[in-house]
């Protein structure tokens, strides 16, 4: 008898595993400061705020062969300016928000190529890489990162290449803000035949040197994937895109248009607003690079080290005992801070907890107090 496996819904990772942490960290005089997760909390800039005023944008389905065309110039312009590469006009689709991408490409790409069901991602790593290849019915199988946090493709055994559908990064990596060497995943992915998918939502807020795109090793076999909602802060807008290999992009928009994935007229047009400008990105890596430094500042004054992430508005930072949970909780209860405990990420990160450098200035102000009388 051929036994069946239902998919249940497991709860959202992040939310579960600091339930208890928020109860502490509420008991102190001003209460939680939460830090759990990377949610925006900075003004939409003002040419975005404009562009949402055009009423007849809701009216027809959002698919625009002028619009495209804006839009393909604007990411190139953009790649140009940021990434010192170009994106040509074929070679790009858009998605609402990145997180809906990430989740379902491992069942977009079963349909491609159903002899391969695997998919490879970092072992510390955002959780919906893992999800995706889940919800396709794929075997999600981690790939070992180094002590710098970069994934180590030396790593892989060549039957899980041999059956991959794909393999994630993440640079900028969320969480531990690690950067990839970009050159030696790509060209593993082609002596693999594995496409490298290359999360770059963070890549405007790189510290170390300039920002890397897979995008800048060629096209052949790699897809990066942008979004604006840390960029812009427009997480509630929902706006994100692909670029790459053209003929994984095209079987991408063939799909996706059949789905129905369309994203709707106004965030395409304040996309295309928030992309031409890059004086708000500006101000928000200036906010982010200062609050990281005044939250290592924080920790340090109650004897907890943290270093500055090569890039990404994440602190990871180890605990001395690698207890994570005991570092959580001592945050939660002398700061009032609610962090991540590491293993949210995967195994590799117990020991380890998580900070988003989304914090206000008046909270900031309110951790330096605790720290101090701490
Ligand atoms: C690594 C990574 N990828 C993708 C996303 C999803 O971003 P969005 O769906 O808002 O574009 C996030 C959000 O936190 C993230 O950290």
């Amino acid at each position: 008898m051929t036994t069946h496996k239902n998919f249940v819904p497991p709860p959202m990772p992040i939310l579960s595993s600091v339930i208890g942490l928020r109860e502490k960290a509420e008991l102190l005089s001003g209460g939680a400061i939460d830090l759990s997760v990377g949610n925006p909390i900075d003004p939409v800039p003002d040419i975005v705020v404009e562009s949402l005023k055009d009423h007849d944008l809701a009216r027809p389905y959002p698919i625009s062969a002028k619009r495209d065309e804006a839009m393909s110039e604007v990411i190139n312009d953009w790649a140009q300016r940021q990434l010192k590469t170009t994106v040509h006009s074929s070679n790009y689709g858009i998605c609402i928000g990145t997180k809906e991408f990430v989740a379902g490409a491992p069942n977009i790409l079963k349909l491609r190529d159903s002899s391969r069901d695997t998919v490879l991602y970092p072992e510390v790593a955002y959780p919906s890489y893992e999800m995706g290849a889940e919800l396709a019915g794929c075997r999600a199988v981690p790939v070992a990162m180094n002590e710098k946090w970069e994934i180590d493709v030396s790593s892989i055994d060549p039957q899980d290449a041999q059956r991959a559908l794909m393999m994630w990064i993440n640079t900028p990596g969320n969480p531990a803000g690690g950067l990839d060497d970009l050159e030696t995943v790509v060209q593993w992915g082609r002596e693999n035949n594995v496409p490298i998918f290359s999360d770059e939502c963070y890549v405007e807020f790189t510290w170390d040197g300039p920002p890397q795109s897979v995008l800048q090793h060629g096209t052949e076999g790699v897809v990066a994937v942008h979004s604006l909602s840390k960029r812009s802060n427009l997480a509630g807008l929902r706006f994100g895109f692909y670029a790459g290999d053209s003929e994984l992009v095209k079987y991408f928009r063939d799909v996706r248009r059949h789905q129905g994935l369309m994203v709707p007229g106004h965030a395409q047009v304040a996309g295309i607003a928030a992309l031409e400008d890059q004086t708000h990105v500006d101000v928000q890596r200036a906010r982010y690079e200062s609050r990281l430094k005044r939250l290592i500042e924080v920790l340090s004054m109650i004897g907890v080290e943290a270093e500055m992430p090569r890039g990404s508005f994440y602190l990871w930072v180890p605990s001395p005992k690698k207890d994570s949970g005991k570092l959580a909780l001592q945050l939660a209860e002398t700061l009032g801070i609610v962090s991540v405990p590491g293993e949210t990420y995967g195994a590799r990160g117990a020991g380890y907890v998580r900070l988003a450098a989304i914090v206000s200035e008046d909270d900031l102000s309110l951790l330096e107090n605790r720290a101090q009388s701490a």
